[in-house]
C-alpha cells in the first residue's frame, strides 16, 4: 500500500521544545567550512582540492598492507612517538617540538582552542568565508563586544582593544586565506580580524601594516598561509620573519603547500617561541584520505596542545603509512619537480590563451579566465567533465583554481579551454 507521506515517523513528535533549541545559539549561527566537492561521477578529471595526482610511493602501500594485520583490533600509539622522533631528525629539533594530528586543519582547530579565549559576546563579529567584515545582526549582551557587532570586523578588534584584556579573542588572517580559519574561529566564540592581501597576494609590509591601522599586532592568533592559498603567492622567509618578530600572539605559518615552494620558514618555528610551522602529509605526499599533519614549535605551545587534543587523535594506519613516507622522501621530491614542471607549462600555455596567470609556489595556479565570468568558465569546464575550484569572495572571485594534475590532466584541461574558446567565438 503506498503511503501518504514517506517521511519515517521518527522525530515527528511535537515537544515542548524543538530539536534546534538544544543547540548553542553560536552553533546555531555557525557558518560551517564548505570543503572542495568530492564527485561521484565517472570519468571527470577532478583538479579542484590540490590533492596530488600522484599515488604514494610503492613502499607506502606495502606499509599500509602489512599493519592490516590483528592489530586492528587495538588503539594506536596514542602520542605518534615514532613518527614524531622521525620528524624530529628531518627537521632537526626534538619530539617535544611536534605534535601529529588528525591532517593539519585538527591542528588549526587545537591552536584556536588552546590560544584564543572566547570572547564574552555569545554572537561574535567574524566575518566568515574570509572575505572581509561579514557582521551580522543578533540581540543579546550589551557589552563592548556587542556594540561593534554591526561594524566591520575591524572595528570589532579595535573595541576589543580598548577593553581590559586586549586582543585575546582576536584571530587574525589575511584575505584571501585559508577560509577555514573564520570558521574556527567562529566555533570557538572568538573574533576574526581578516586584513587584506596586496591586489597581487603579497604580503603587507609591517610598517605597511602598522600604517594601515587594522592589524593586531597584539591578536591572540595569527594564520599565514605561506605559500598562499587560493593565490599560490609564494613569501620570503625574510619576510615571514619580519612579521613574526612584530607579534606578541601566537603565529600559526600555515605551510601545507610548502614542498611545492622555494622556499620554507620551518626556521622560524624552531627560533621563535610565539611561532607554530603547520605541515601536512595530505598534499606533497598523496595521503589526503589517511590524514596526517603535524605542527612544529616551542615545546610548551606543543604541550599545550597536546593536553588537549584527542586521546588517539591520529589512527594508525596514519602513522605507518607517515613513517614509511619519510623513508621514501626520494620519490617524492622526484614528484614535485614533476609538479611544478607542469605547473610552469600550464601557467605559460594559459597565459598564451589569454588568462592572466599569477604566479605560484603551490601545486595549483589561480587565473582569470578572458571572455566570460570565473563562475560561468567553472560551468562550462564542468560540461567537460573537468572540475576546478571557484571562490565567490573578494579578491579571487573573477578567477579559477586549478590545481595541476598529471600531464594528461593538463593537456585535457588546455584542449578543453581551446575549445571552449573556439566554440564561443
Ligand atoms: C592552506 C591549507 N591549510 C591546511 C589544509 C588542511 O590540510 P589537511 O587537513 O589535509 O592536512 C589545507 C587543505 O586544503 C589548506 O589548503
Amino acid at each position: 500500500m503506498p503511503l501518504a507521506n514517506s517521511e519515517p515517523k521518527v522525530h515527528r513528535r511535537k515537544g515542548r521544545h524543538s530539536a534546534g533549541a538544544l543547540i548553542r545559539p553560536l552553533v546555531r549561527r555557525l557558518h560551517a567550512y564548505v570543503p572542495g566537492e568530492q564527485p561521484k561521477i565517472r570519468g571527470l578529471i577532478k583538479l579542484n582540492t590540490n590533492e596530488n595526482p600522484f599515488p604514494p610511493a610503492p613502499r607506502v602501500f606495502e606499509a599500509i598492507r602489512a599493519a592490516t594485520d590483528e592489530r586492528l583490533r587495538r588503539y594506536p600509539n596514542p602520542t605518534a612517538d615514532l613518527l614524531r622522533e622521525k620528524l624530529a631528525r628531518f627537521h632537526h629539533c626534538r619530539p617535544e617540538n611536534i605534535i601529529v594530528g588528525n591532517g593539519s586543519d585538527e591542528l588549526l582547530a587545537l591552536a584556536t582552542r588552546a590560544f584564543v579565549e572566547p570572547s564574552i559576546d555569545p554572537a561574535p563579529a567574524s566575518a566568515a568565508g574570509g572575505g572581509e567584515g561579514a557582521p551580522r545582526a543578533g540581540a543579546e549582551a550589551p557589552n563592548i563586544l556587542l556594540r561593534a557587532r554591526n561594524a566591520r570586523s575591524s572595528a570589532s578588534v579595535r573595541a576589543i582593544q580598548g577593553a581590559s584584556r586586549p586582543s585575546r579573542s582576536v584571530v587574525q588572517f589575511f584575505t584571501p586565506s585559508y577560509s577555514l580559519y573564520p570558521v574556527l574561529a567562529e566555533i570557538q566564540g572568538g573574533v576574526s580580524n581578516p586584513v587584506p592581501l596586496h591586489a597581487d597576494f603579497s604580503l603587507p609590509s609591517v610598517g605597511e601594516l602598522r600604517r594601515g591601522g587594522r592589524w593586531d599586532f597584539r591578536a591572540a592568533l595569527t594564520y599565514v598561509t605561506a605559500p598562499n592559498a587560493p593565490s599560490g603567492r609564494g613569501y620570503s622567509t625574510r619576510e615571514l620573519d619580519a612579521l613574526c618578530h612584530a607579534h606578541r600572539g601566537a603565529v600559526v605559518l600555515d605551510e601545507a603547500y610548502v614542498d611545492f615552494a622555494d622556499e620554507n620558514a620551518m626556521a622560524l618555528g624552531l627560533r621563535h617561541r610565539h611561532v607554530l610551522v603547520a605541515r601536512t602529509f595530505s598534499k606533497a605526499y598523496s595521503l589526503c584520505f589517511l590524514r596526517v599533519g603535524y605542527l612544529v614549535g616551542h615545546a610548551d605551545l606543543i604541550a599545550a596542545l597536546q593536553k588537549i587534543r584527542d586521546s588517539y587523535n591520529v589512527n594508525g594506519l596514519g602513522q605507518v603509512a607517515a613513517l614509511a613516507t619519510l623513508a621514501n622522501l626520494p620519490y617524492y621530491r622526484n614528484n614535485f619537480r614533476r609538479i611544478r614542471a607542469t605547473r610552469e607549462r600550464l601557467s605559460r600555455e594559459l597565459a598564451a590563451l589569454g588568462f592572466r596567470v599569477y604566479p605560484s609556489q603551490t601545486n595549483f595556479v589561480l587565473a582569470r579566465p578572458p571572455e566570460w565570468p570565473a563562475g560561468a568558465w567553472l560551468e562550462k569546464l564542468r560540461g567537460r567533465k573537468i572540475l576546478v575550484r571557484w571562490f565567490d569572495l573578494p579578491g579571487v572571485r573573477d578567477c579559477l583554481r586549478i590545481t595541476i594534475g598529471t600531464d594528461g590532466e593538463i593537456d585535457a584541461l588546455l584542449e578543453a579551454v581551446r575549445r571552449i574558446l573556439r566554440v564561443n567565438r
